[in-house]
């Protein structure tokens, strides 16, 4: 007979409950009671909780999933692959809870939007400048956005080093290009790989950036269906025509080359 594990035979103990300092070691780790202070509704209207508190969680995620790119970038650039891989794939882990998390608004009417919507003012998501940070992470460097951070130096000094830095997916190619392959179309080079036994790592690691890039389209997709269920075809906060222009958005391919491929495959 298997012996049983000692740990099934002990008797369950309870945590350790006392403590000198003023709060415990959990708290003091993690900054719980400065995120709890972190929340303040400004209207009476029940819902708007959960819209700063999605608010404050995507903002987090979109820090986390800027900090596995960036550590994906660095890992390409001394050709590290399972590091760059392993990156990215955690960074898809926080992409899977960024998309979740639009299931906090769910549930949310046009009239409990209504009843707190004045209290934003211009404020919008629009003006996130993690999201941004992604955003050209992602090659999507539009540099008149930049405006936007003038009086706020450290995030514009940030913001502008990452625009002028490559890219994650011109890391990518830079990648592809030292593993032998032609890059001077990046098309070609990704079907050369498709057809060539030898560049399986080149491929998975196209099918990972595939992978970021869905994830990316389901969230502004899941952006949009909110939008459009929560406000309709109304005029943003930050000033845009609203849903037309999270439409745009939302249907640009990220990473076109590696959608262009399919064509072609
Ligand atoms: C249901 C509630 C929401 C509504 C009605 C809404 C509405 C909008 C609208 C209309 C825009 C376009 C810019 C503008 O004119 O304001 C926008 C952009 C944006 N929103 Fe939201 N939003 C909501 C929730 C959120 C949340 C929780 C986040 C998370 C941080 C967020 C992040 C963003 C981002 C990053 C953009 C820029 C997108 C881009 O440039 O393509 N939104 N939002």
């Amino acid at each position: 007979m298997p012996a049983t594990p000692a740990s099934t035979l002990a008797e369950p103990t309870t945590p350790k409950v006392d403590f000198a300092a003023a709060t415990t070691p959990y708290a003091a780790y993690a900054g719980i009671d400065t995120l709890h202070s972190l929340l303040h509704p400004l209207s009476e209207e029940p819902a708007e909780t959960s819209f700063i508190v999605a608010t404050q969680v995507m903002e987090l995620l979109f820090g986390l999933i800027r900090h596995e790119w960036t550590r994906a970038q660095q890992a390409l650039r001394v050709d590290d692959l399972p590091t760059a891989m392993s990156a990215l794939r955690r960074g898809l882990d926080a992409q899977d809870v960024l998309v979740t998390s639009w299931d906090l608004l769910a549930s949310m009417t046009p009239v409990e939007f209504n009843s707190f919507r004045p209290v934003l003012g211009e404020a919008s998501g629009f003006q996130s400048y993690t999201y941004l940070h992604l955003e050209f992470l992602l090659g999507n460097k539009h540099e008149r956005l930049l405006r936007l951070y003038a009086g706020h130096p450290e995030v514009h000094a940030d913001l502008r080093r990452t625009l002028e830095a490559p890219s994650l997916y011109d890391d990518a190619l830079a990648y592809v290009e030292r593993r032998g392959l032609d890059v001077s179309s990046p098309v070609g080079a990704w079907l050369a790989a498709n057809a060539d036994p030898k560049q399986g790592e080149v491929c998975a690691l196209a099918e990972l950036l595939m992978d970021v890039a869905e994830r990316v389209t389901r969230w502004r997709q899941r952006h949009l269906a909110s939008v459009k269920r929560c406000m309709g075809a109304k005029p943003g906060t930050g000033g845009s025509s609203g849903l037309s222009w999270l439409r745009h958005a939302a249907e640009q391919d990220v990473f076109p080359d590696l959608w262009a491929v399919r064509d072609a495959l």
